[in-house]
């Protein structure tokens, strides 16, 4: 059992949770996530590694409630337990592997979008820690959506801003930001990294391959095991097929199909809406 030393409800139905795991949180690195049962008979979900503290031993996630088991997580309260958490899983971010002089050479922009922030936090902030300091846009909705706006700003160059609506910041959409960080503010970028909602990651892949900068991406796949045996989680990158849990989840925007991922994600639509009616 795992308990919940904090909760926080940090913008409209989301949450960001700290959890003791101390095992978890020894071994985590940016760009892994986790598998989280809130009870013995519950659906496993993947959650993102969004922060980890070695010394207290927590783990930070950071959960939407979109359906029966997300939602099942977010009742739960502070001091109350999670039955099991599996990780960490996946690869973490290939620039944990390049050496610090290299890092410094290259100039990085991080797009997140809507619950993107999450997985893009850990990265600029270990970034940060070896002395890079990236650009990231923070793309959502409206105003109340955008999160870690103000712990993005601790560890990031600049922070843009991007509302859909125009509330806050830049009006338009992360592709339009980063358009005019390229087109209008001539800002140059080595590498990119993208993640949110897999619309998006296909959309920026689209632009940064027109500009010709390395891409990439996080895919949030079904999974089920995480461990690289059901082949849920399975995507075609460059005419291979490859699991998001074992191979990835980070992987080269400009070679994934993203039209065959956005497929799988819509495969369980009908279960998913009636596990949500049973749940409400
Ligand atoms: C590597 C990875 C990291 C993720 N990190 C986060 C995170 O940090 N915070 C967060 O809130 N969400 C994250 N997700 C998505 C999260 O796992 C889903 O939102 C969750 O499983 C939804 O389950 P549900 O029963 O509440 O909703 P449902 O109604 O069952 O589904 C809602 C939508 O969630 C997605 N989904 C459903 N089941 C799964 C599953 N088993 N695996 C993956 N996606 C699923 C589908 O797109 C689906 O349409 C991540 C997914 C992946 C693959
Ligand atoms: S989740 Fe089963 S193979 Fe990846």
């Amino acid at each position: 059992m795992y308990k919940i030393e904090n909760k926080e409800n940090i913008a409209e139905n989301i949450f960001r949770m700290d959890i003791v795991a101390p095992y978890i949180a020894k071994s985590a690195f940016p760009g892994q996530f986790v598998i989280v049962r809130t009870h013995e008979q519950g659906e496993r979900i993947p959650l993102t590694v969004c922060d980890f503290d070695k010394d207290k031993g927590t783990v930070t996630l950071v959960v939407q409630v979109l359906g029966a088991s997300s939602k099942k997580i977010c009742e739960k309260n502070q001091g109350e337990y999670i039955a099991d958490i599996t990780g960490p899983l996946g690869n973490p971010s290939e620039f944990i592997n390049i050496s610090d002089e290299q890092l410094k050479s290259k100039k990085f922009l991080f797009i997140a979008g809507g619950l993107g922030s999450a997985p893009v936090y850990p990265q600029v902030k270990w970034l940060s820690m070896h002395d890079v300091k990236p650009d990231v846009i923070i793309g959502a909705k409206t105003k109340n959506m955008m999160i870690f706006e103000t712990e993005m700003k601790s560890f990031a160059e600049n922070v843009f801003a991007a509302t859909d609506d125009g509330s806050y910041g830049f009006k338009g959409l992360v592709t339009d930001m980063l358009d005019d960080l390229i087109v209008n503010q001539n800002k140059k970028y080595d590498e990119i990294v993208a993640i949110g909602p897999m619309i998006m990651m296909k959309f920026v892949s689209l632009a940064t391959k027109k500009y010709k900068i390395k891409t990439t991406v996080s895919l949030n796949s079904i999974m089920v095991d995480g461990t690289g045996m059901c082949g849920a989680c399975r995507v075609n990158v460059g005419g291979e097929t490859k699991f998001t849990c074992v191979d990835g989840p980070e992987f080269d925007g400009h070679y994934v199909d993203f039209d065959e991922a956005l497929r799988r994600q819509m495969m369980y639509r009908n279960q998913e809406h009636q596990a949500n009616c049973k749940c409400m």
